[in-house]
Order: structure tokens, then sequence, then C-alpha cells
């Protein structure tokens, strides 16, 4: 899919972070776009912005992981568009605490929304992807999804993701779809910050990673950059930006060097 204008795409988390970045970068390229995301008044924002930069935005302002507010997004833009070509899965939460502190309830905060909300996207836009010939599926995972970090719901959560798209694109993949996972590195966004508003933190690693990802994190428009070029040219898996890159390679190469860089770095 070399040429975006016009092309109808459905993207989560889209009221900031990669989500809005993305949204911008997708906009400059003539998309039509449908914005999913909690905050109204944010997500309202990203529209403005991506209607000014030559995009078509509409807001759908729900919780992913709420079923028939899912359902109502897709029954709309199928009525106004009868297909979509891209879905990009990319909300996303991660709990800011260590394995012991985690609970049952965290592990399903996580899930619900990183996987579940995922799993529910593909089911809502699949069957009409697949009636008009094939379509693109971005799921937007983790690094963590392909070597863990220390947080053991969100990385369990991304390995989830990344697993359940090489299924689909096994059986799909002969039948016009393109599944791509994207595998963001360290990004500066507020998911540090929606974790400690959440009270998903236990004081310490929420805090700890909000500075880190402010201080040493790459912009969200790298990874959108990324994003769009994957969408342009599919592969499986994308980690990005060039740190996430070299990372998985030493990771594959090396897995027990990674692991202590990773315990080192958490
Ligand atoms: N930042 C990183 O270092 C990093 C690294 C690897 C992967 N990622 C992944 O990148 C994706 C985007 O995250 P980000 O880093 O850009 O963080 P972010 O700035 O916090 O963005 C997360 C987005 O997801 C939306 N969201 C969260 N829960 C939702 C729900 N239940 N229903 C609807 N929307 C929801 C948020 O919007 P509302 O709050 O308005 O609903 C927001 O737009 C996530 O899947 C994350 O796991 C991030």
């Amino acid at each position: 899919m070399r040429n975006l204008n016009q092309k109808v795409i459905v993207l989560t988390g889209a009221s900031s972070g990669i989500g809005r970045a993305t949204a911008l970068a997708l906009a400059a390229e003539g998309a039509v776009l449908h914005l999913v995301a909690r905050r109204e008044q944010r997500l309202a924002e990203v529209c403005s912005e991506a209607n000014a930069r030559g995009g078509t935005a509409t807001a759908h302002a729900f919780d992913v992981r709420d079923t028939e507010a899912f359902a109502r997004m897709a029954s709309r833009v199928h009525a106004d568009h009868g297909r979509v070509d891209v879905l990009i899965n990319n909300a996303g939460v991660g709990a800011t605490k260590a394995f012991l502190e985690t609970t049952d309830d965290d592990w399903a905060w996580t899930f619900d929304t990183n996987f579940h909300a995922v799993v529910r996207g593909i089911r809502m836009f699949l069957p009409t992807m697949i009636e008009h010939g094939g379509g693109t599926i971005v799921n937007v995972a983790s690094l963590a999804g392909v070597m863990a970090n220390t947080l053991a719901a969100y990385s369990a959560s991304k390995f989830a993701v990344v697993g359940m798209s090489e299924s689909l694109l096994l059986e799909y993949g002969d039948k016009g779809l393109n599944v791509v996972v994207v595998c963001p590195g360290v990004i500066s966004t507020e998911i540090a910050t929606a974790s400690i508003d959440a009270g998903r933190t236990n004081g310490v690693i929420g805090p700890s990673l909000q500075k880190l990802l402010a201080a040493h994190g790459a912009a969200p428009e790298q990874v959108a950059r990324d994003l769009v070029r994957a969408i342009r040219h599919p592969r499986f898996i994308v980690p990005t930006p060039m740190h996430a890159t070299v990372l998985r390679r030493v990771h594959r190469m090396f897995p027990d060097l990674a692991r202590m860089l990773t315990r080192r770095l958490s």
C-alpha cells in the first residue's frame, strides 16, 4: 500500500504519544482517520491538528475495553466507508509494580487493554478486510514483547500480542492480509504518567520510569515514521527506533548478555 491518500485508517490510542504522532504523520499523507481514545478533549485537539495537516479525522471517544462501544464505532466506520484499509491497535497501558506487588486486577487491567482489546479490534475489522481482498493490521506491541523487561504483566501482554499476530499472519497472510507488529524501545510518552494516574504503580517504579522516558526516550515521531513506512512496506516485526533494533539483535545473538543489560537498566 504505497499511497495512503484517502485510505481509511482506524487508530486506537491516538490522544497522546505514539498514537498522536502516528495520526499526524498519516494525516500528512491525506488519510481518512478514525481516532480512538478516552480523553475527549485531547482527542479533539489531535483531530484538529490532523485536519490542519491534510487528513480527514473523526474522533471516537471510548474505552477500548468496552466491547459495545467498540462495535458501535466499527459499525459507523463501515456505514461511512464500507471498508477499512488499515487498523492500528496502539492503545496501551502498563502497571509499574514489582511482580509480587502486581495484583490480579493489575494483570486484568493490563491484558484487557493491551491484549483483549487488540483481539477485539481485529475481530471487528478483519471480516470486511478479507471481503475486500485484504488490508493491513498494525499491532503496536513493544520491544518488551520480544525480549522481556521486569514489568511482567506488561511484557507478558506484549508477548501475547506478538504470538497472536503471528497466528493471524499464518492464517490470513495468503488472503491479502498484512500483519505488522511494531516494537518500540524507550519512547518519551505519557505511558508512565498514565500508570501513576491510574494508581497502578508502587510509587517507585512509575516515577523512575517517567523520569527515564522524559530524559532518554526517543521521540514518538520516530516510531510514527517507522510505522508509516511499515504500512507501505509491510514486514512482520518492526523494532523502532534504532536502539530497539540494536537491542533486539543483541538479545538474539547473546541472550544472557541482553538479560544482564536489561536487569541493570531495570
Ligand atoms: N513509551 C514507550 O516507551 C513504549 C515502548 C514500547 C511500546 N509502547 C506502546 O506504545 C503504545 C502507545 O503508548 P505510548 O507510549 O504512546 O503511551 P501514551 O502516551 O500513554 O499513549 C497511550 C494511548 O492509549 C490510550 N489508551 C490507554 N488505555 C485506553 C483505553 N482503555 N481505551 C482507549 N484508549 C486507551 C491513551 O488515551 P486515553 O488515556 O485518552 O484513553 C493514549 O492515547 C502502547 O501500546 C504502549 O504499550 C510504548
